[in-house]
C-alpha cells in the first residue's frame, strides 16, 4: 500500500497510525486538536542508525522477524516446519467510524491476518488480532499477541501480584533495559498473575502524570510484557498463553487474541480509571444493571456446610431485618456435600438436608421481600461423587497421569459435549423449575492439565465456560450471576460481559480489602466489587475490626453481609442496619459516580477515596486509618475533581466510636457546620483528624 495516515480520536486522546507495508501505530496520546498528515509524521522518521539493518524497522502490529524485527514477534507458528517465519504485507484498510480494521496477507506462507483497533468516547481502545490459514494443510500456532508501541519516556510499570485472600497487591518496576514480562498458566484469570499492568514516565501518580493502563480480557492462561528495544524504543504485548500443541489451524480456520483494552490518561491513574470505568459501565454492563445493586447476605461464613433448612429461614428472617435485599445460600445445599472433599458435580437437591426440598426456602425469602441466590460450581467434580462414578473419563486431564487435586476436586472437561450438555441440564433445570433470582457461579481451583482427548486445550475449556454461561444467559437474561473463583481468581472484563458481579476476595478483612479493593478500583467500577461486611473476628486473618470499619469498608462495592444475623442480639442488629441503610443511601451516587483514589499526606497510614457525581455537586469521602500514623499530625486532605468555583458543605456520616475522646481537639470541621470552595478543597486542603489505628471515616461534600 502507498503511505497513509489514519486517526481515531477519543474524548481525550488519540491514535495515530501510519500504514504502508505494514501498519505502526506512532502515535497514542494526548488529544491533538487538529488532523494530522503525512507532513507531520515526516517529523517523526526515524535516524538509521550504522551497525544494525539498513532500513527502518518498525514496531508494526504486528511485528515479525521476516522484516527485520529482531524483538518478540507478534506471531509465531509453522507448518510442518516451514512457514515460521511469515512478513505480512498490508492489503486494506477499512475505517468505519470509531474503528480500523486493517488486513494484511502473505501469499507465501498462506495466511492471513486482520487487526482491529477501536477507539471510543470514553477513550478506552480495543485491540484484537484474527489470524487465518489460508493454506491447504494445517497450520501450528504457538503465540499471537496484541502489540502496541509505548513512547520511550514510558520506563515505569505498575504491575499485580498476589494469592488466594490477597489479590491485587501492586510493585513498581523500573525498566531502563530488558523489560518485564509475566506468564499465568494457572488457567483462570488468577490471584497471582493479573491480566493488566499501567505504564508511564516514572513517577506517575493516582493525579499526575502520563499513563497508558493495559487490561487483556481473558480467564485463562496469558502473558504480558513490556520489552525495551536495543534501540530505546519500548513495546507492551499481551497475548492468551498457548499450551505445546494447542492451537492448530485447520484450513480456512481461524484464531483471535482476547480483546486487549488499554487506556491512556494525562491525568494519572485516577484519570486512567475513570475512563475504564466510564467503558465498563456503557459498553461492557450496557443496560444489565438496571436496578439499584441488592444488599446480600452469602451464607458462606455463617455456617458453612451446616445446611438446616428452619435454621436457614431464621437466618434470612434476620437478614431481611437488617435491611437485606438478596439472600444467598452457599456450598452444601447438594447431594451428599458435608464437606468440601465430595460431591461437585451432582447438582441436586440434598435431600438428608432439605427433606422438603427448596421450595419452601425459596418462597420464605421472597416472602420477606428478598430476591433468592444459590451457589454452584459448574466446572468441578470430585471423585467421591455419583458423577464421576458414572463418567471418570469426563476429567479434564491426560490419561497416564494423576494430576495433584485442588481443594479435593478436579475440572471437568466442558469440550466434551456431554460434559456440556449435563452441565447446561442442571443449571437449566434449576433455573426453570425454581424461582432463582441469582447465581454464584464459583471456580475453586486451578488447573494443572487442561486436556481434551489428551490434548493441551487450555483456550477451548475456557471458550466453553463462556459458552455455557452465554447459553444459560441467553435463556435466563433475568438471573444475575456473580463471577468467583476462590475468592477473585476469576475477574476480567471478558468474564463482565457475561455476568454482574464479582466476589472480588475470600478475605472479609476490613484492613486487608481495603488493600484489595484499592487494587481493584484501577479497572472496575465499584458496583461490580462485592464487598461484604464479615463477623467481627476475621475468619482468614483472625483479627478482630469494630463494625466502622467493617461497615464503611463493604460499603464502598457492592456491599452484602458474610455472617450469621441469627448470633446477633437486637443491638447488633441495629448496629448492622445502620451500614446497611447508610449504603442505600448512597449507593446511587457510588454505583454511577467518578471515583478519585486519594493521594494522602500520611500514606505509610492511611487511605481513602472519593466518589463524586458526574455534575459535581455530590461526593463521599472516605478515610481509613490503616495503620498508627507516622507523625503525631495526619497532615492535610486535599480533593481533586471538585468545581473550584462552587462551595460545599462538609458533613461527618460517620465517625469511628469515641473519636473526639482520644485527643485534645479534632479539626474543627468535625463538629462545626464547614463550608469551603472547590478550589480550597483541591489547592489547600482540610485538616486530617487523628484516628486510632484500623478505624474509619465517612463524610459528604455537597454544593450550596
Ligand atoms: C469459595 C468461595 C467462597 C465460598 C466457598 C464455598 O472459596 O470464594 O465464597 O463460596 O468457595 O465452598
Amino acid at each position: 500500500m502507498s503511505q497513509e495516515v489514519y486517526q481515531l480520536c477519543g474524548t481525550r486522546s488519540q491514535l495515530i497510525v501510519q500504514v504502508s507495508d505494514v501498519a505502526e501505530i506512532v502515535y497514542y496520546g494526548k488529544r491533538l486538536q487538529y488532523k494530522v498528515s503525512l507532513t507531520e509524521l515526516a517529523a517523526i522518521a526515524r535516524a538509521i542508525p550504522y551497525g544494525r539493518l539498513d532500513v527502518d524497522v518498525p514496531v508494526s502490529l504486528n511485528p515479525q522477524l521476516a522484516r527485520g524485527a529482531f524483538g518478540s514477534p507478534g506471531l509465531e507458528g509453522h507448518r510442518n516446519g516451514l512457514a515460521w517465519a511469515p512478513a505480512f504485507t498490508l492489503q486494506e484498510v477499512k475505517q468505519e467510524d470509531t474503528k480500523l480494521i486493517l488486513a494484511s496477507r502473505d501469499e507465501t506462507a498462506q495466511l492471513s491476518l486482520v487487526v482491529e483497533l477501536e477507539l471510543d468516547s470514553d477513550d478506552v481502545l480495543q485491540m484484537r488480532q484474527t489470524l487465518t490459514n489460508d493454506g491447504e494443510q494445517g497450520y501450528s500456532v504457538t503465540r499471537l499477541a496484541n502489540t502496541l508501541p509505548l513512547p520511550a519516556r514510558a520506563n515505569e510499570v505498575l504491575s499485580y501480584f498476589g494469592r488466594w485472600v490477597k489479590e491485587f497487591q501492586q510493585t513498581r518496576t523500573l525498566i531502563e533495559a530488558g523489560g518485564y514480562i509475566q506468564e499465568n498458566r494457572r488457567g483462570r484469570t488468577s490471584h497471582e498473575h493479573y491480566p493488566a499492568l499501567m505504564v508511564g514516565p516514572q513517577g506517575f501518580g493516582e493525579q499526575n502524570g502520563e499513563v497508558w493502563g493495559a487490561h487483556l480480557a481473558w480467564s485463562g492462561n496469558h502473558r504480558m510484557r513490556v520489552d525495551v528495544k536495543a534501540d530505546g524504543r519500548r513495546v507492551l504485548q499481551a497475548e492468551a498463553l498457548y499450551l505445546p500443541g494447542e492451537i492448530y489451524l485447520q484450513p480456512a480456520q481461524s484464531i483471535s487474541t482476547p480483546t486487549l483494552y488499554v487506556s491512556y490518561s494525562a491525568g494519572g491513574l485516577n484519570g486512567m480509571s475513570q475512563q475504564f470505568h466510564e467503558h465498563v459501565r456503557h459498553a461492557i454492563l450496557g443496560e444489565r444493571l438496571t436496578k439499584p445493586r441488592p444488599v446480600h447476605l452469602n451464607t458462606w461464613e455463617g455456617i458453612y456446610f451446616k445446611h438446616d433448612p428452619e435454621y436457614i429461614k431464621k437466618m434470612a428472617t434476620a437478614a431481611a431485618e437488617i435491611g437485606v435485599e438478596r439472600f444467598i445460600v452457599d456450598d452444601g445445599w447438594f447431594k451428599g456435600r458435608d464437606d468440601d472433599t465430595s460431591s461437585l458435580g451432582d447438582w441436586f437437591i440434598d435431600k438428608q438436608k432439605y427433606p422438603e426440598g427448596i421450595h419452601g426456602l425459596i418462597e420464605h425469602v421472597h416472602g420477606l421481600g428478598m430476591e433468592f441466590g444459590l451457589w454452584f460450581e459448574p466446572e468441578m467434580i470430585n471423585k467421591q461423587s455419583d458423577l464421576y462414578r458414572a463418567h471418570p473419563d469426563w476429567l479434564l486431564a491426560v490419561e497416564g497421569y494423576d494430576a495433584p487435586t485442588g481443594r479435593h476436586q478436579y475440572v471437568l472437561d466442558l469440550q466434551q459435549q456431554e460434559v456440556f450438555d449435563y452441565l447446561f441440564e442442571r443449571l437449566d433445570s434449576f433455573l426453570t423449575n425454581y424461582p432463582i433470582d441469582y447465581i454464584k457461579w464459583d471456580m475453586n481451583r486451578e488447573i494443572v492439565q487442561p486436556a481434551h482427548r489428551d490434548m493441551a486445550s487450555g483456550i477451548g475449556q475456557v471458550e466453553q465456560y463462556y459458552r455455557l454461561v452465554d447459553k444459560l444467559v441467553e435463556k435466563h437474561p433475568d438471573v444475575d450471576i456473580e463471577s468467583c473463583a476462590a475468592g477473585g481468581g476469576r475477574i476480567d472484563f471478558e468474564v463482565l460481559k457475561r455476568t454482574h458481579r464479582f466476589w472480588a476476595s475470600d478475605n472479609n478483612d476490613a484492613l486487608e480489602r481495603q488493600q484489595i479493593q484499592r487494587g481493584m478500583s484501577y479497572f472496575f467500577p465499584p458496583e461490580v466489587m462485592g464487598s461484604h461486611i464479615g463477623a467481627e473476628h476475621s475468619h482468614t486473618t483472625r483479627r478482630t475490626h469494630a463494625l466502622g470499619i467493617r461497615g464503611l469498608t463493604a460499603m464502598l462495592g457492592h456491599m452484602g453481609l458474610e455472617l450469621d444475623p441469627v448470633t446477633l442480639n437486637d443491638e447488633q442488629k441495629a448496629d448492622y442496619r445502620h451500614y446497611v441503610e447508610l449504603h442505600k443511601t448512597w449507593r446511587g451516587l457510588l454505583h454511577s459516580g467518578i471515583t478519585y483514589r486519594l493521594s494522602l499526606e500520611d500514606a505509610k497510614a492511611q487511605q481513602g477515596v472519593m466518589v463524586l457525581s458526574e455534575d459535581q455537586e455530590l461526593g463521599l469521602v472516605n478515610i481509613t486509618q490503616t495503620a498508627m500514623g507516622t507523625y503525631s499530625l495526619s497532615g492535610v486532605l486535599r480533593l481533586p475533581g471538585l468545581d473550584p468555583q462552587a462551595s460545599y458543605r462538609i458533613c461527618v456520616v460517620d465517625e469511628p466510636v469515641g473519636l473526639h475522646q482520644i485527643v485534645n481537639r479534632q479539626p474543627t470541621w468535625m463538629k462545626e457546620s464547614t463550608v469551603l470552595t472547590g478550589e480550597w478543597l483541591a489547592e489547600v486542603g482540610l485538616a486530617m483528624p487523628l484516628m486510632d489505628p484500623e478505624t474509619a471515616l465517612l463524610f459528604s461534600l455537597e454544593k450550596e
